[in-house]
């Protein structure tokens, strides 16, 4: 039986690279040392930013010029934290250069591939921007002498690597793949709003690799950037490799649904508070405490995605994945309860003005896709309801989404002022600095939905005031 080697990777290797918090630059100029990758979005730039971070020459290849002349100021065009400063810093020092040139990576040892793979109509991934990627790098490859590692750092589904990745490489490339052309997959798990972190202390690194030519250069690669503290590295197959990518995500999404399964069925129980039943649950050491907040459902550019991808990808293979079907299906009805709620608290919701407080799908971002926030809008918007939002970062995000189907306010007072209900979507810091008094002092009729459970309910208690999860004594 092809049984994926395991391995992981001793870590006492001295560094290379750097020694007691300083960067020390060896060999730099040499085309060797350099990087380069393909795809300057989200995954791309915040990858490249710390490779040149820890003196590792990199070069960011986009087809977008504009974009890419906002990398060359220094400027991210997209909001992290974080990354504006170190890719400043990086550009500065030369160490990143941005280009649409990709004929820039025959200079470099590696070629990592972060381009999109977005949902297709049928929810399998869309592998047209990674095979236009391969097959524009294939091409620039078939003249270089010497070898070259491909790295696919896209989320893709099993078999994508040595499928299309594989063959359209070769096409283009006019080689094999094996002792001149290596190619492995090497997904990342960063998180929006923690993603420079998470790139500088990764918990494991999983490569999935043909051959140890190709392992080998990469874990060189990452024992050069993370010297001492060279997290696990875990060596196996490209198929398995990518499952790990997907099987992550769909593990942390069912979390969500199952805490908000919990919640929903406490919130039924006079008294009861999910917010204890989680606590006592994460100190399981088989549990964890992570992931177990309940609320209005995950959003974000990744769960839904992939787990449509692995349902689609379990059909295809002949297994219905039915566990994943019901952790979408709690997901999209977690935000018609959110809905329901507020319609309990006002008898009906048709023309009651209904602040939204909080767009993106978590707080520290202006992302709102898949945000739990556009499905309870809609919800609010089919039962007759006038909504107004307000959110310190995803407006201009929202506007361009939603247009004019809403109304906008400017600061957490404003979007109080006359609504007769007010539902929290995101956990902002300035929300929750909100007291009762604000409530009162703005609102119609101080009925408040807590989608977030960010407040003391004991606090909020002389208000109309219901969050997921919580039975209250008098429901
Ligand atoms: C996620 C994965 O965590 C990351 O490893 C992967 O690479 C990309 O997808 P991200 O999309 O940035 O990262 O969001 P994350 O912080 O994981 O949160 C996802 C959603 O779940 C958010 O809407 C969040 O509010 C929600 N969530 C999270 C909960 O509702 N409860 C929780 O306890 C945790």
């Amino acid at each position: 039986m092809n049984r994926p080697e395991k391995l992981v990777e001793n870590r006492t290797e001295s560094p290379r690279l750097y020694s007691s918090g300083q960067t020390r630059l060896y060999n730099l100029n040499r085309k060797s040392d350099s990087v380069s990758i393909v795809g300057m979005g989200y995954v791309g730039l915040c990858t490249a930013a710390t490779f040149a971070s820890r003196g590792i020459r990199t070069v960011g290849i986009d087809i977008d010029n504009e974009r890419v002349q906002q990398i060359r100021k220094g400027k991210a065009p997209l909001h992290e934290p974080q990354l504006d400063t170190m890719l400043r810093k990086a550009v500065k020092t030369k160490l990143l250069e941005a280009t649409t040139d990709t004929s820039r990576a025959i200079d470099t040892t590696t070629t990592f591939l972060t381009v999109g793979t977005p949902s297709g109509a049928d929810g399998s991934i869309d592998l047209s921007y990674l095979k236009t990627a391969v097959a524009d790098l294939g091409k620039i490859l078939s003249k270089k002498t010497g070898y070259h590692l491909v790295v696919v750092k896209s989320t893709v589904v099993p078999g994508t690597t040595n499928g299309a990745v594989k063959h359209s490489l070769e096409e283009s490339s006019g080689k094999n793949v094996g002792p001149e052309l290596g190619l492995c997959a090497n997904p990342e798990f960063l998180k929006e709003g923690t993603a420079i972190n998470d790139a500088l202390h990764p918990d494991k690194i999983v490569i999935g690799s043909n051959d140890k030519k190709s392992a080998n250069q990469l874990t060189k690669l990452y024992r050069r950037f993370y010297g001492s503290k060279l997290p696990p590295v875990i060596t196996t197959n490209p198929e398995s490799a990518e499952l790990v990518k997907y099987a992550s995500n769909a593990f942390l999404a069912t979390k969500v649904s199952f805490i908000n399964t919990i919640a929903n069925i406490a919130q039924q129980i006079p008294g009861v508070d999910v917010g204890t039943i989680a606590d006592a649950l994460g100190r399981d050491p088989r549990i964890g405490p992570l992931f177990l907040k309940a609320g209005p459902g995950y959003g974000g550019s990744c769960f839904h995605k992939d787990l449509q991808a692995l349902i689609n990808y379990g059909h295809n293979t002949g297994y219905d994945p039915t566990l994943f079907r019901a952790t979408e299906d709690t997901n999209e009805k977690q935000a018609i309860r959110v809905v329901s709620m507020a319609e309990k608290l006002l008898g009906s919701l048709s023309d009651k003005k209904v602040a939204i407080l909080g767009l993106a799908f978590k707080q520290d971002t202006d992302d709102i896709r898949e945000a739990a926030s556009i499905r309870v809008i809609n919800g609010l918007k089919k039962k007759g309801a006038q909504v107004i939002a307000y959110d310190p970062m995803a407006i201009p995000n929202t506007k361009r989404q939603l247009t004019n189907q809403i109304s906008y306010a400017e600061d957490p007072h404003s979007v109080l002022k006359g609504a007769d209900c007010a539902i929290i979507m995101t956990e902002w810091d300035q929300f929750q600095k909100l007291k009762p008094k604000d409530f009162q002092a703005f609102m119609n009729t101080p009925n408040i939905v807590d989608a977030r459970r960010i407040y003391d309910s004991d606090e909020f208690k002389e208000l109309n005031y219901a969050a997921i999860g919580l039975g209250r004594a008098n429901p």
